[in-house]
């Protein structure tokens, strides 16, 4: 095995780069393709009251330094109108064949309109018209009003048959710009945990922290990482 990120246990000096470490567990996970989303982490916010709630997203960036990650949702959804509130935020990956859990803890902002735009318009078509067809976390009464509202919003966005707007040729397909409602969360983290499952629950663990600071809008000043193993 050569890249020493891979390594079944963390080194007796723990490393400087912990999101390096992140990194290469994700992109093996991807390469065996042992599950069907290795990019999924479950994100976890507090809402109003204080209540934590969890869901299943997708990491669509994942960049080492200066340290932050992407997924992509409605800022209309529940998730976004807890960060809205509290944009603290925790994530975990969790990739059970490599016995490997990464967990992250930090503050959230919205991503540049421009990177939302762009990896909007890199979706597939059906996806693109699904965001803008759902209205996420809002109540409906039946999953055919659902199809039903997909379709109007396809009539709307320009496509001639609704009715039946999967089968649209491509030729017929209008480009979709990106529904302003819609778009990146950035997760820049203050604190990532590795964990490597061990024998006999003797799994090796170590914490990372970094100090985190928001500067004038949506940028931060980050500072070194800093580990600490921690027990099981
Ligand atoms: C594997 C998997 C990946 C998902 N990826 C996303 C995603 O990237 N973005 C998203 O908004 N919802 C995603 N979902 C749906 C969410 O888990 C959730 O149902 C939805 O975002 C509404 O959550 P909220 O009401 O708490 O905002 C995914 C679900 C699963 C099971």
């Amino acid at each position: 095995m050569d890249d020493p990120c891979l390594a079944t246990k963390l080194p007796k000096e723990l490393p400087s780069d912990p999101m390096r470490w992140a990194k290469a567990w994700l992109d093996e996970a991807f390469e065996k393709q042992v599950q069907r989303n290795p990019h999924t982490m479950v994100a976890a916010t507090v809402d109003q009251n204080g209540q934590p709630a969890g869901r299943a997203v997708l990491c669509k960036r994942f960049v080492i330094d200066p340290g932050y990650v992407v997924f992509y949702t409605n800022y209309k959804s529940d998730k976004v109108s807890h960060l809205n509130n509290n944009n603290r935020i925790g994530l975990v990956f969790h990739w059970d064949a490599f016995g490997r859990q990464v967990r992250m803890e930090g503050e959230t902002v919205r991503s540049p309109a421009a990177e939302s735009d762009a990896y909007f318009a890199s979706r597939d078509w059906a996806s693109q018209l699904g965001a803008w067809g759902s209205d996420q976390s809002a109540p409906i009464e039946s999953r055919a009003a659902l199809i039903a509202q997909v379709g109007k919003r396809a009539m709307q966005l320009g496509v001639g048959a609704a009715k039946n707007w999967k089968s649209i040729a491509v030729a017929d397909r209008p480009v979709m710009p990106r529904p302003p409602h819609w778009g990146g969360i950035r997760v820049w983290p203050r604190r990532i945990e590795l964990w490597i499952e061990g024998a006999d629950r003797i799994h090796d663990r170590a914490r990372w922290e970094r100090s985190l600071v928001r500067g004038d809008g949506d940028s931060f000043t980050v500072g070194e990482w800093s580990g600490t193993r921690l027990q099981p």
